[in-house]
């Protein structure tokens, strides 16, 4: 049984934990910013190709109480380097803290990097290369006041490259997190879905994913474990076909709905879910938010506007979100609209009152996603969760 610690947004981690139960995790155990797991080779594999909120699938090497560099230097040392990954693989290290008493997380950084070289020069008379940008290993150190964990990272790049955007739009929601909202709200396939401000469709090429138990890692060009000694191909063949033959092709529309009122959007929602071979199954238009109506008598409408720190003037918005509030009042009685958004003044601008108010991370940029009943000629507030 191996030791793993799966990577997600900040808010996301209990649902990540069900999710890593599902596919054979044992023992998965929510912390902030992820979940601790331990599980077989398997498990890992499934990890990276099934899961929807999880950001990377990092594999724990050691854990050791540390005071100063030289604490890490040796640490790192101790590892068995040149039996886990190739002489001739590139690789990079890098470091996340918590409260280290470190002065530079640089140097510390430049620490850990040495001891690997030199481990590899002791075993093997040579070092493997730095590769910044893309490396074929990645080695992450976490460190918190007093313990150091040394990771090598089993994904590569993010999970949520999914390999499935092609058209990108400004501010598009990672795929993690947009799928993460739609299992937060309890959106499961079959209900109704609009996301009235599609971007790049995000949240409809997530949501038909889901509908097709399509796993969001098949369309991967690859991932980190390729990179690792203790890579079994045969486990991961036979995990990657158990996915594939659970994939369903009937290419029916969805009943789900992406709109925006930007033709750049609504051509990019079009083009990825046309890479994605998914054209039928969303119905895609160009449309102001405040010409939609229902298009059915209940569902989900969810949908992250353009918020201040990213994309609009702070007045459009003030006056964007009153306009919103009457149409979800006017056009959309027994839906549930799902707002994700960090401009805090958004719930008393809508004039709607929210019934669940989560706090989610989009990156850096705290936010909130508000869960918004729509009752019919309700103008007046409902009782209000905690603001
Ligand atoms: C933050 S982006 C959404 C990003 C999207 N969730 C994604 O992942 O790509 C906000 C979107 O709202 C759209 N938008 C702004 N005002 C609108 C309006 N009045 N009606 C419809 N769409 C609008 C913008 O064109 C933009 O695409």
């Amino acid at each position: 049984m191996e030791r793993f610690f799966a990577t997600c947004p900040r808010g996301l981690e209990t649902l990540l934990a069900e999710e890593l139960a599902a596919v054979g995790a044992h023992g998965p155990r929510p912390v902030p910013g992820g979940v601790a797991f331990s599980g077989d080779w398997s498990a890992c594999y499934r990890a990276n190709l099934e899961s929807r909120i999880a950001t990377r699938i990092l594999w724990q090497l050691a854990h050791a109480p540390y005071a100063r560099e030289e604490d890490l230097y040796r640490l790192a040392l101790a590892q068995d380097w040149p039996g886990h990954f190739d002489l001739s693989c590139t690789f990079r290290v890098q470091i996340t803290a918590i409260r280290s008493p470190l002065k530079s997380l640089d140097f510390a950084t430049l620490k850990i990097k040495d001891a690997i070289c030199d481990r590899f020069r002791a075993d093997l008379g040579a070092r493997p290369n730095v590769e910044t940008r893309a490396p074929d290993i990645r080695i992450q150190a976490f460190l918190t006041a007093r313990a150091a964990t040394l990771y090598l990272d089993t994904s590569g790049a993010p999970l949520w490259q999914r390999g499935l955007r092609h058209a990108n739009v400004d501010a598009p929601l990672k795929e993690n997190l947009a799928a993460g909202i739609l299992k937060c709200v309890g959106w499961q396939p079959g209900m109704p879905l609009l996301d009235p401000m599609c971007g790049g469709g995000t949240f409809a090429l997530e949501a038909a994913c889901m509908a097709l138990d399509r796993a969001p890692g098949l369309e991967r060009a690859r991932f980190g474990f390729e990179c690792l000694k203790s890579f079994q191909s045969k486990t991961w063949n036979a995990v990657r076909a158990t996915a594939l033959a659970r994939v369903r092709e009937n290419m029916a529309f969805l009943s789900i709905w992406a709109s925006d009122a930007d033709a750049r959007a609504v051509q990019a929602t079009r083009h990825n879910l046309r890479m994605a071979g998914l054209e039928g199954a969303v119905d895609v238009a160009r449309r102001d938010f405040r010409e939609c109506v229902a298009p059915a008598a209940h569902g989900i409408l969810v949908v992250n506007p353009p918020y201040g720190a990213r994309i609009g003037s702070d007045e459009q918005l003030a006056a964007l979100y009153p306009r919103m509030g009457q149409t979800l009042k006017h056009c959309f009685a027994g839906w549930t609209a799902c707002v994700l958004t960090a401009d805090v003044r958004f719930p008393g601008l809508l004039r709607l009152a929210p019934k669940r108010k989560t706090p989610l991370f989009n990156g850096p940029l705290e936010c909130r996603l508000y869960e918004i009943p729509i009752v019919a000629g309700s103008a007046r507030r409902q009782k209000t969760a905690q603001q």
